[in-house]
């Protein structure tokens, strides 16, 4: 994962503007939630990106897989609960008012059982009657064979490019959900010179369809906001039920 390169996260995803993606998920969860919204759970939570905004708001429980992307949240969220957490297996011991799970990290779950199985713990730890926000990663149908994308940022004195390819194991054209593999290489120059680092991401890459099946399966009723945060499309997951109190404890 992020575990090589959390220290310029930020940095590579500044094209993303996550104060205006926070309020707009500010607004969804007030549209659509009943009754009152006090805690959030940030799935994936990497740096913070979003949480850092909407603590405004709700007290933040974020959690992410990653300990070196939990320690760049942790620096800008000192009065969040962040704790390392895998999304395909989770227990906090709590309900909580709103979920947001952003940015693809659903995809992580490397396959559409994987997805369905985070669904499920969504679901457990959202009280009836919340809302949670779940946005995919980039749908099979725009998957561009061999794609390669390169980025250059500064971050802390460095001057970084990323190189990304996606690959996978599956003839072309993709017809159903498939692993891919997201291969990431950076070189980072400093004055004492540039050194190298590589990180895979293993994804799923599914259809709207895959998506939507996989979180209605465990309960949701989903609707879709076409253009969602960044053009991605976003889900919008309610948990059914009369909201009694702002969190409550799991038996
Ligand atoms: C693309 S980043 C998104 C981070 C953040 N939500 C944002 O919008 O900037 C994906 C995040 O998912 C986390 N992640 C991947 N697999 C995970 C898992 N199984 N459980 C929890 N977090 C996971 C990664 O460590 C990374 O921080």
């Amino acid at each position: 994962m992020f575990t090589r390169s959390a220290a310029f996260y930020d940095a590579i995803y500044s094209f993303k503007d996550y104060v205006t993606e926070s309020e707009r998920v500010h607004h969804l969860i007030e549209t659509h939630i009943d009754g009152p919204s006090a805690r959030l759970l940030d799935v994936g939570c990497g740096t913070g990106a979003h949480s850092v905004h909407l603590q405004q708001h709700y007290h933040i429980t974020g959690i992410d897989l990653d300990e070196n992307i939990l320690a760049e949240a942790r620096k800008r969220l000192p009065n969040a609960t962040l704790l390392q957490a895998d999304m395909l297996n989770f227990e906090l011991g709590q309900q909580f008012d709103a979920i947001i799970c952003l940015f693809g990290v659903i995809a992580y779950a490397q396959t559409v059982e994987g997805m369905a199985q985070v669904a499920t713990h969504l679901y457990r730890h959202l009280r009836p009657g919340g809302v949670a926000l779940v946005e995919p990663f980039i749908y099979l149908s725009d998957y561009r064979v061999g794609h390669v994308g390169v980025d250059q940022v500064e971050a802390d004195g460095a001057k970084i490019v990323r190189m990304s390819h996606i690959a996978t194991d599956d003839p072309l054209p993709l017809t159903a959900a498939t692993t891919i593999s997201l291969d990431f290489h950076y070189l980072i120059g400093r004055a004492e010179g540039i050194t190298h680092e590589q990180e895979i991401h293993r994804m799923v890459m599914a259809t709207r369809e895959d998506y939507q099946q996989a979180l209605s399966s465990v309960g949701f009723n989903v609707s879709y906001d076409e253009q969602g945060l960044m053009g991605r499309g976003l889900f919008i997951c309610k948990r059914n039920g009369t909201a009694r109190q702002p969190s409550v404890d799991l038996a």
